[in-house]
């Protein structure tokens, strides 16, 4: 037999009903207008058979077993799980609250089964089943996706052991995507750095990301993100990326390209100078190539906000940004609110023939799956 958990005791005692019995257990008497339940014989008797539990106050109560409380079967209306508390949400606009996820698993695996979620947004699936013990595969179209579960398993559950398939690995891998969808290239590119991106496609006003960073204890810091995957760079790139930054008020911005760029626009990059942080001095424009990003030659920045502690400090909202209050939580969540664009629209025909031929993708799918 197991205690239930939680609230495992029952109350020995019932309502006042006059004329009060005002008669002792073990020195205790019910408090206010409550009487005891059960005449003294049957309270020795729960006494014998272990059945009494004290509290530190001294007062005793019934003690229950989980064995022994046949329960209630779930029925097919959920409504005592609620939506997602804000202390859970990631910003992810489809997000799930967990305890559903678990309570779905829960009541159709076990320990050790798979769980497949082959729409899996956030990864409230993948989460919860890591958490029950189970084995997992989650799968989603979308980038962004894909790195808010990342972000999410290492936050939560650091010792957790998976393989990300399905997105490029290489430079020739990115060229394919690029080739195959420019805008599906630059999400992922924004996400390679940890970014977010910005208004769903195309960018805005030169903004393909953002990321925030903590500048000092207090202060928090903007890069901004510009994505090339042509083949013709020049420094006017460079400028105009030196220009969104200074418009935006942002500390730095990263020039993300797929062919190396020209020594003229190593130049330009140079000529914007560098800026301080409490981790030292960080390049105000930087050039990476998805072969250095890939190489694990990221960009140099102060302490990076994940999804998950950006949706953290966008809660503690009042608290950040002393150096500018424009950029409070509401900036920071809806970053993720709006990276999405789930328009449920058909794919034309073209990209569903390219799809096919999106060897990389196909590649690590068979591997998945083998
Ligand atoms: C309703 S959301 C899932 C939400 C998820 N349960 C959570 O808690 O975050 C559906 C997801 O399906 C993804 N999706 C849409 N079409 C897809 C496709 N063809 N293949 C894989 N994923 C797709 C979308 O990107 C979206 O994240």
């Amino acid at each position: 037999m197991r205690p239930l958990g939680g609230n495992w005791v029952a109350d020995l005692t019932d309502s006042y009903k006059s004329p009060k019995p005002m008669w002792e257990y073990d020195g205790k008497i019910p408090y206010g207008k409550r009487i005891w339940a059960y005449s003294y014989e049957n309270m020795v008797k729960f006494e014998e058979s272990g059945r009494i539990a004290y509290a530190t106050s001294g007062m005793p109560s019934y003690k229950r077993y989980l064995d022994e409380m046949p329960g209630v079967p779930l029925q097919n209306n959920w409504d005592d799980i609620k939506p997602p508390s804000s202390k859970e949400r990631l910003g992810y606009p489809t997000q799930k609250p967990i305890s559903l996820l678990e309570r779905i698993i829960r009541s159709s695996s076990n320990a050790g089964d798979i769980v497949l979620d082959p729409f899996c947004g956030c990864g409230t699936a993948v989460h919860a089943a890591e958490k029950g013990g189970r084995h997992w595969i989650g799968i989603d179209v979308t980038f962004p996706a894909i790195q808010v579960i990342n972000d999410r398993i290492r936050h939560y559950l650091p010792s957790a052991q998976y393989v990300v398939g399905g997105i490029p690995q290489t430079t020739e891998d990115a060229a394919a995507l690029a080739d195959l969808d420019k805008f599906q290239f630059q999400f992922w590119a924004v996400a390679l750095v940890g970014a977010h991106s910005r208004y769903g496609k195309g960018g805005d006003q030169g903004v393909d990301g953002q990321f925030f960073f903590k500048m000092d204890s207090k202060t928090d810091g903007t890069g901004i993100i510009s994505v090339k995957a042509g083949k013709n760079l020049n420094p006017a790139m460079i400028r105009e990326l030196r220009g969104t930054v200074e418009r935006e008020q942002a500390e730095m911005g990263v020039f993300i390209c797929l062919t190396p760029p020209t020594p003229q626009m190593e130049r330009e990059a140079a000529t914007a100078g560098f800026f301080e942080s409490s981790q030292g001095r960080h390049p105000r424009i930087q050039i990476k190539t998805i072969d250095e990003l890939l190489s694990g030659n990221g960009i140099d920045c102060p302490l990076l906000y994940t999804t998950v502690t950006m949706a953290e400090a966008g809660r503690r909202s009042d608290k950040l940004s002393q150096k500018r209050p424009t950029l409070p939580s509401s900036e920071l969540l809806r970053q993720r609110n709006l990276l999405l664009p789930i328009t449920g629209k058909k794919l034309p025909l073209k990209t569903k023939q390219s799809e096919l031929e999106f060897e990389p993708l196909r590649r690590a799918i068979k591997g998945l799956v083998a």
